[in-house]
């Protein structure tokens, strides 16, 4: 039995809409974990301005990603929701694991390479240690389990260094105190389902991605109807049509994209939908795909919509998931401030 209580943290950044591959990569994975666990899902706003964002525009963002959060079926009564930068603790332990994480460590990170493109030099220091915010984020809470889609694999991997180091730097400490062999867990992974990474419906090479420059690439949670339809008949595919096994769609990677895409929203599996589908044309596909993206998705537009007219509703949900947060950060950080000697 491990010392530590199943908790989980999960976060998105407030940086536009959420997507199709925040929704099947990491939400239906974080709605599931409620009846199963103490969960907490933050808005990650400290994370947002790691690269310029208008603050009208923030300020705005992080009411709808709230919004979009609760419509997709989070219940802030089960879950702690919240925004990162109102639980202060969040930053204060990203301080003390900049010093305990090594340079070596984050220059391994493929994800500030992506981000930060050809110009390194101009790219902010806080994109550069945005890892060890997450680390910070999910270890403020000791949480044990985080839900993420496939792209987040390597900073929860960092995560579990920080973690490792954290308890070894500071064992004797951490004994004498009674906290036992280590303070921190290492936190698990939970990287599953049909699609733990959703690709571009331009490029199945490339992820979904709110930065995309074609909106043709992805699904909002804000399309309409008509918007969904139209994206997934224009989504780029090759010219065979789908085939009857798994092992025919691997070298297909926009035919493997869809599939995986449909088992996600209809709940089933890549077998399940070869089985009913495989052998067929894409066209028809694309039908059945479109009327489940609809009626998955279309309800969950109308809730937000619904809630972002109640902006004291919104309020509440973030001013009462910080004071509950809070409580559980607070005693946290004062242990680690005891276990490193500053108290
Ligand atoms: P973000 O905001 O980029 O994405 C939020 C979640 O959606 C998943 N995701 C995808 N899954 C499948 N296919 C895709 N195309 C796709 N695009 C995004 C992401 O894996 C993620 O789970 N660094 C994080 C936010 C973060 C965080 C944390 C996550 C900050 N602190 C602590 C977990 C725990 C990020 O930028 O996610």
């Amino acid at each position: 039995m491990s010392q530590f209580s199943p908790r989980v943290l999960s976060g998105m950044q407030p940086t536009g809409n959420l997507h199709l591959g925040n929704y099947l990569g990491a939400m239906l994975n974080w709605i599931k974990m409620q009846s199963t666990h103490e969960t907490l899902y933050c808005v990650v706003d400290l994370h947002a301005i790691t690269v310029w964002q208008e603050p009208k525009e923030l300020r705005k963002a992080i009411r709808d990603v709230t919004a979009a959060y609760i419509a997709c079926g989070l219940d802030p009564k089960r879950s702690i929701i919240f925004n990162q930068s109102r639980v202060h603790e969040h930053a204060e332990l990203a301080w003390v694991f900049n010093c305990v994480a090594r340079l070596g460590w984050l220059n391994r990170m493929t994800q500030f390479k992506e981000k930060a493109g050809k110009d390194k030099e101009k790219a902010s220091v806080g994109l550069y240690v945005y890892p060890n915010l997450m680390a910070a984020d999910i270890l403020i809470y000791r949480a044990t389990a985080v839900p993420v889609g496939e792209d987040q694999k390597q900073h929860l991997e960092l995560t579990r260094d920080i973690a490792q180091k954290f308890n070894i730097d500071f064992a004797d400490e951490i004994r004498e105190q009674g906290f036992g062999d280590a303070y921190f867990p290492l936190t698990e992974p939970i990287i599953t389902g049909p699609a733990t990474r959703v690709m571009s419906l331009r490029d199945g090479t490339k992820k979904m991605s709110k930065s995309d420059p074609s909106d043709l690439s992805r699904i909002n949670l804000t399309d309409s109807a008509d918007d969904i339809a139209r994206k997934i008949r224009k989504a780029k595919t090759d010219a065979d049509g789908l085939p009857s096994e798994v092992k025919g769609l691997e070298a297909r990677p926009e035919a493997e994209n869809l599939v995986g895409i449909y088992a996600a929203l209809a709940g089933s599996s890549v077998d399940g939908v070869l089985r009913e589908f495989g052998g067929g044309q894409f066209s028809s596909f694309k039908n059945a795909l479109a009327d489940v993206a609809v009626a998955k998705l279309s309800p969950i537009t109308e809730e937000m919509n619904r809630l972002l007219a109640d902006s004291a509703y919104i309020e509440n949900v973030l001013a009462d998931g910080a004071a509950r947060a809070g409580a559980i950060a607070a005693p946290i950080m004062h242990d680690v401030k005891k276990i490193v000697g500053l108290i």
